[in-house]
């Protein structure tokens, strides 16, 4: 016989017991108490109440028929822990009790039961798993919790990741030379890692030593001087070169001869084409902090993009090199049909890195120096022999053919969309610090600097050597000229800077 009532609201107990009079009086007596009631005459009947109905709390008999109380027991459970089970029999035995024990049982009334009794057990079981049930919900909810700080912990890690390991990449996409690429390198460490100090080191081959090329110091009063590498970390540096592989020493517990105040140190290699290249080393001197195996990782990937970076450089610097000779191959072929004009440009070019540094340069500008000195005049490829050549001064309409050749310079290098600054020099170095000068007029600082300093170079050398139409002029003469054109033709600066060399006797040395 199954009887049962559904309600979300009531508590709802579950008799099982093969007597139908037990569970007809139990069943009067507890709705009449306000439960609702549901009855099995066994524990199969009593499994599939459980499966339907929520159930609140299970009085079982022990011996019935198909499944027994203690099989019911162990059920729930297994099932659903939280429901209380008692146990009814007349023969309790000492087996019996710790079965039903073991078997989550919370209370055992021995037949014949009393219904107060039964109702008094009832009520503090219920009160009990009330109590347990908000404790599993609270567990939960605390793990719930915990589990949502892990992930959110995770999240901001992740986030963090990203964002460094974006950094880095942002950082070595765009790079204009090697030397940069070190400073990067050693000013990422500081900024990303909170590393104190920062040194990358080349490695030279020969020697098998480490030379450091750059440094980045957050604590410059702590810093030790760049120069002699300390014994320990040249060490160190070496192990790391010949094994290839990345090292930390999270704390310097002096093992490895590492200096004092060396308190948590990292070096890892720099590979091009699977040859270590350098090293970049990183120490902590003062923070709380410790590098971890994470840190280890943000500068291997570092490393790693920098040796692109610098393989793309190496590259890029190959192509520019065989433009260059290429280019240049064309100014001596010009040079070669006028031969007043022969080793002009390289002679210009010496003069103009000269003054260049005396100037205070960068090796950057340098370096655009020497292109545009070497090709100031590849324009002249453009103009006809019978023209550049001519024997006797230009006449006006040959003139404003000759001026040409600046701007079909610039066109030649400007067609090659990388040599910006370099076309910049080449189509300006005909134009006057007064602003009387060809192609645009331009005046003072308008002017590039660099086509500045490579017009006095350009004009003394002119003056100074033979030309078709006439002869090298006298030294003194040449002077005046470069003297006078101070601040009208010439930047006053250049020529100072250019006089200075003068007067040195440098100049005289490389003409
Ligand atoms: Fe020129």
């Amino acid at each position: 016989m199954l009887k049962e009532t559904i309600s979300n609201e009531k508590e709802k107990i579950l008799f099982v017991d093969d007597e139908k009079n037990i569970l007809e009086i139990a069943s009067e007596y507890f709705q009449h108490k306000g439960y609702y009631v549901a009855t099995a005459k066994n524990g199969l009947e009593a499994v599939k109440i459980l499966e339907k109905e929520k159930i609140d709390c299970c009085f079982t008999d022990i011996n019935m028929p198909g499944m027994d109380g203690l099989e019911l027991a162990e059920h729930i459970r297994k099932t659903d822990n939280t429901i209380p089970v008692i146990i009814m029999t007349g023969y309790p035995s000492l087996d019996n009790t710790i079965r039903t024990l073991k078997n989550g049982v919370v209370d055992f009334l021995i037949k014949p039961v009393n219904l107060n009794q039964m109702e008094v057990c009832l009520k503090r079981v219920l009160r009990e798993r009330q109590l347990f049930v908000e404790n599993i919900i609270l567990k939960k909810d605390v793990e719930g919790k915990k589990q949502l700080e892990r992930l959110n912990r995770e999240l901001l890690y992740k986030v963090e990741e990203l964002n460094i390991l974006n950094k880095i990449m942002s950082d070595f996409t765009i790079t204009s030379s090697s030397s940069d690429v070190f400073k990067r390198l050693v000013d990422t460490t500081i900024k990303i890692m909170h590393a104190d100090e920062a040194r990358f080191y080349v490695i030279n081959e020969a020697v098998k030593r480490p030379f450091e090329v750059t440094a980045a110091i957050s604590i410059p009063n702590k810093a030790k001087s760049s120069a002699g590498t300390d014994n320990a970390v040249g060490k160190l540096i070496m192990e790391t070169v010949s094994d290839e592989m990345p090292l930390l020493i999270s704390e310097n517990k002096g093992a490895r001869g590492l200096p004092e105040d060396v308190l948590s140190f990292m070096i890892v290699p720099l590979a091009i084409r699977e040859k270590v290249f350098g090293v970049l080393t990183a120490s902590i001197k003062t923070t709380g902090i410790r590098f971890t195996e994470k840190d280890l990782y943000y500068l291997s990937f570092m490393t790693n993009k920098a040796a692109y970076a610098i393989e793309n450089l190496a590259l890029y610097e190959n192509i520019y090199e065989n433009l260059f000779s290429t280019l240049y191959a064309f100014v001596k072929a010009i040079e070669a049909r006028d031969p007043y004009t022969q080793q002009h440009s390289n002679r210009v070019t010496k003069i103009a890195i000269a003054i260049g540094k005396e100037m205070g340069c960068t090796s950057e500008e340098l370096d655009i120096l020497n292109f545009a000195g070497h090709l100031h005049d590849i324009g002249k490829i453009g103009i006809r022999d019978a023209i550049l050549l001519k024997p006797s001064t230009y006449t006006e309409e040959e003139f404003k053919i000759i001026k040409e050749h600046s701007l079909i310079g610039a066109s030649i290098i400007g067609q090659l969309g990388l040599l910006e600054s370099e076309k910049q020099i080449i189509k300006h170095h005909h134009e006057r610090f007064d602003g009387t000068g060809y192609p645009d007029g331009l005046k003072e600082k308008e002017i590039p600097l660099l086509a500045r300093i490579l017009s006095v170079a350009d004009v003394y050398d002119a003056l100074s050597s033979d030309r078709s139409y006439r002869k090298k002029m006298e030294k003194n003469e040449t002077i005046k000229i470069i003297k006078e054109g101070r601040g009208a033709q010439f930047d006053p600066d250049v020529v100072d800077a250019f006089f200075k060399l003068y007067y040195a006797g440098v100049i005289e040395k490389i003409i």
